[in-house]
This record gives C-alpha cells, structure tokens and sequence, in this order.
C-alpha cells in the first residue's frame, strides 16, 4: 500500500477508535486544531510521562518549572521573537492558497530525494546480496544528476534563507517550475515576511491595555526562572530545567494532521552549562535524546540525525531527530546549542544581572545552554505512525485481518481488557474484582459486549497489550486466560500474577531501567 494510503487510514483510525477529533467538529472544525480523545488523552499522558521522567526523574541536576503561557512582551522582543519569528509566504495568484516558500523549496529538494532512493530500491532488487549502494550512487548517471541537481539546490536555497533574501526565494520557485498543487500554474506572488506569533489584550481599554503574546515556545519561561530556580534550588552548574506545556504559532502551512498545529504542547529542558564545555554537552545530549526514542523499540533504522548546516545567529550546533514518517523523514525534536544569547538578552533588556557565581573558578558568568525540544503531538503522531499495523491473518481459504496499534506496552492507553466470557453467573463481578485490584496503578478496562473475538480486535484497535478472559473456571481456581497483543497467543494465569506482569510489561519503568 502506498504510504500516502496509509497515513490517510491511520488518521481516520484516530478518529475513529477516539484517539484525536478535529477540534469544534460540530461547526466544521478550526484548521490545525485537534482534539485528544479518550485513548489518545492517555497516550500523551504516558508518552510525557516517559519524557518528564527520564528527565527530571533520572537527572538528579535536572528539576521542573511549569510557567504561565502569559508573559512580559519584552521576552518576545529581547528573545527576538518579535522582530524575527517570520515565515516566508508566497501566495498563488489563481488558486488563492497560501504557502510557505522554503516549505514549497524543502518539498522539492525532498522529490529529488524520493528519485534517488527509488533508483537506489530498483538496483538493490535488480543485484540483490551484491549490491555496492555507495559505488552505485557515485557512479549511476541517472542518480548522479539528481545528486547534483539537489545539491545546487539546497546551496542556494541555504544561501537565500541565510540572507533572508525573499526575491531570491521566489526565483528559486519559479526557476524550478514549482506549481500550485490545486491550480497547476506557476503564478506566483511576491514573498513576504509573517510574523507567527498570536497576540491578544491583557486589562481592560479603559485601564489601557497591553498586547500580550500567547508564547511560541516554551523555553522562554525557562530563562526568565533561570535565577530562581538556581537560587531557590540552590542548583550547581551544569544543571537543567524541564518543562511541558503549551506553545502557539499561527502556522500558515497546516497540514499532515497533528504534525503542525497552531496550539500544540512542547517538552523542552533547557541545560545551562560552563562556557567551553557546551559542544561537549551538546554531543551528550544529542546521544542521549537519540536513546530515549530508539529506546521504544520502533527500529533504529527508522531515525537519523539532521546536522543544521545553517545556523541560528545565536546557535554554535543544532540538529535534529528525524523520524520516518509515512510522509519521509521529518523533525520530531531539536537539540541546539543555544550559547549565552537568551539570557544574556533578557539580562540586557530587563536591566537585572542575570549570572551564576562558579564558586569552583571563583567568577560569575552568563551560562551557555544547550536545549532539546520535542513536541509532545508530534511525538504522538510518531508514536501513532510506527505502531499502526495491518495484518493479513488469512489462513486455509478463510480471510481475516485485524488492524493493531504495538505500541510499547508501557505507552499503551489501555494496560490490559478484562472480558467475563459471559455477562451472569458472577463472572462479571470477578472481572471487576481483577480491574479493582490493579486500578490504582493501570489504566484498565472492562468489556462485556461482542464475542471474545469481536473484543478482541476491538482491544487490538487501541492497541492494548493484554486481554484477560474470566470463565468458569476462574471461578473454581483462580485463573484466567490471558490473550498477547502482538503474538495472539493465549496462556492460563493466576490470577495473582496479573499485577507482576503488568509491572514488569507494562510500567513506565521498563522503558526508564533500559535508558
Ligand atoms: N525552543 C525551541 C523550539 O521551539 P522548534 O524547532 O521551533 O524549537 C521544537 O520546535 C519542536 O516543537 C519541534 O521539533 C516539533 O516537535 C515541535 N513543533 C514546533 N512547531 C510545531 C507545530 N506547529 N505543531 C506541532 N509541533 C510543533
């Protein structure tokens, strides 16, 4: 199936099975606004769970902060927010749509991309085990034009990006015939700068009132605790703050689902270092970042690393984890090493000393930081992608299929269904007493309707790791079936080892013991 399909079902699978709604559905929604359902709600929760802990959990010198989504609009201009946060847009002429020219550039850079890898997949299957894709790529004709032809692509386009160079943009359009993909023509407008930010009012407008932003992202709040957090925390360098919370960005290009939303949540931890020492740090943290994700067992092949080669003004290094998505590989986190700029400006502009007094070289500085930052929807969406699975169970002339979420049992919404086979003779009661022995700690649910197999696909659907089917005969000797997500197989349990294995499966913990 052609991945565009896929990613088509699995958002109609969010929905369907109450992981993800468009927001305000009942007026016909509010573009990149979503909803989290009630299997999705859980989801998230596990999947910040996995990130709060490993951070702030596993690091002793690493501590939360949860600050308010108001804040000063000085911030926004001494971060410089307000006067760079902009995106490149370009309207088309006939088709009235607006896009993002670097995105419209990106997407090109990327179909040379697809050429060469679909050579690349022919000439595998073509030699098989002899195969040399090095050798191959250097010497094809075919794939050694596409090479260089993307290659000068991406030079310019990082040129004209560096320069902020917005005619140059345009022309890098209309050289490479880029057309709108609803009218089909190349009438395109100039491109102009448009700032993301949403504001709003704070105070009523007789007491005059002030613009306030709704904050892009949620470091800031981070740097301007900065000094009471070390203060009060009496935090030694190098140490770090972590933070979940909400960001907004009037993104103009929405698309691809949850993957870019105006109002979306942000896991970031900013680690302040000694001056010197943040190249190392950042090396540090881009291998313990690319840990955490592999660590959910979804294939290492499946992530890389992309190096910035442009930088932000205030960056020494940045990259990013990708993922490969049904779409290609995109950016789900951002490690950046972000030198002294965000405090050093907030010291400049708030007039306040921010600094640290190193007792050790006895002299006080501006730490440098290194920051990771992932969206917790794009993590979702992640998460969503590597699990969903159809499988073909045909077997002796009689179709079947089921479609199953393998998520890591520990992310799972739902722990374990419990399911009395039928719904008299006290066997609901006891399927109760099992949800209610293990409820403090895991997300369980009880399913009376359908028969086992029904229930089972539905369980499979949500993808919850293990079903448990209470019959007569657990109530003669305390045990039950327990059914396997993954495998299908079914085994005879006690009863009393169900809160063990789920311990064992299905906590938090198994992911955090092998980070
Ligand atoms: N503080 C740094 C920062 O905000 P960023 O690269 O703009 O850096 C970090 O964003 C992460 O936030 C991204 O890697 C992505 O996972 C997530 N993110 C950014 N914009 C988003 C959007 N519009 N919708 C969903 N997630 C977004």
């Amino acid at each position: 199936m052609a991945q565009e399909d896929v990613f088509k079902k699995l958002v109609s699978h969010c929905k369907e099975y109450g992981f993800v709604f468009p927001s305000s559905e009942i007026y016909d929604g509010m573009g990149a606004v979503y909803d989290y359902a009630q299997n999705g709600v859980e989801l998230k929760n596990n999947i910040k769970r996995y990130w709060w802990d490993s951070m702030v959990r596993l690091h002793q010198n690493i501590v939360g902060l949860d600050s308010a989504i108001f804040m000063h609009p000085t911030i926004w201009k001494a971060s410089g927010h307000v006067d760079a946060f902009n995106d490149p847009l370009i309207d088309n002429r006939d088709s009235k749509k607006r896009y993002r020219a670097d995105v419209l550039i990106e997407e090109q850079i990327a179909k040379y991309d697809d050429k060469i890898e679909k050579e690349v997949t022919k000439a595998k299957k073509k030699f098989g085990d002899a195969f040399d894709e090095a050798m191959f790529k250097s010497t094809n004709p075919q794939v050694v034009d596409y090479s260089a032809k993307r290659e000068a692509l991406h030079e310019r386009f990082a040129v004209a990006m560096n320069a902020t160079d917005l005619a140059e943009l345009r022309q890098i359009i209309l050289d490479e015939k880029i057309v709108c993909p609803i009218s089909g023509t190349a009438n395109w407008t100039e491109v102009r700068q448009f700032n993301l930010m949403f504001s709003t009012e704070m105070g009523s407008v007789s007491e005059g009132a002030n613009k306030v932003y709704l904050r892009p992202e949620t470091a800031q709040g981070i740097f301007v605790n900065f000094l009471n957090v070390q203060k009060t925390g009496r935090m030694k360098l190098p140490f770090g703050i972590a933070q979940i919370g909400k960001a907004f960005r009037n993104e103009i290009v929405a698309r691809q689902f949850i993957f870019r939303m105006r109002e979306f949540e942000q896991m970031e931890m900013q680690f302040f270092v000694q001056p010197g020492t943040e190249l190392d740090w950042f090396a540090k943290w881009k291998e313990t970042r690319m840990k955490w994700h592999r660590n959910l067992g979804f294939g290492d092949d499946n992530y890389r690393f992309h190096d910035h080669e442009k930088l932000a003004h205030y960056a020494n290094a940045a990259t990013d984890v990708e993922y490969k998505f049904p779409f290609g590989f995109k950016e789900v986190e951002g490690v950046h090493s972000r030198t002294d700029f965000d405090l050093s400006q907030h010291q400049k502009y708030c007039g306040k000393k921010i600094q640290y007094f190193d007792t050790e070289r006895n002299e006080s500085y501006v730490p440098y930081v290194i920051e990771t930052s992932i969206g917790v929807d794009r993590m979702f969406l992640q998460v969503m992608s590597a699990a969903y699975c159809e499988e073909d169970l045909s077997k002796d002339g009689k179709k079947d299929s089921r479609v199953v979420l393998r998520f890591p049992a520990a992310l799972a919404p739902v722990k374990m269904a419990v399911m009395p086979l039928v719904k008299k003779d006290g066997l609901p009661e006891k399927a109760q007493q099992i949800i209610d022995m293990v409820k403090f700690d895991y997300n369980c649910q009880y399913d009376e309707k359908d028969s086992i197999g029904k229930r089972y696909r539905r369980q499979d659907a949500i993808g919850t790791p293990f079903c448990v089917t209470v019959d007569y005969q657990t109530l003669e000797d305390n045990t039950v079936t327990i059914r396997h997500r993954d495998s299908m197989e079914q085994e005879r349990i006690s009863i009393d080892a169900i809160p063990a294995l789920l311990k064992e499966k299905a906590d938090i913990g198994t992911l955090l013991k092998n980070l």
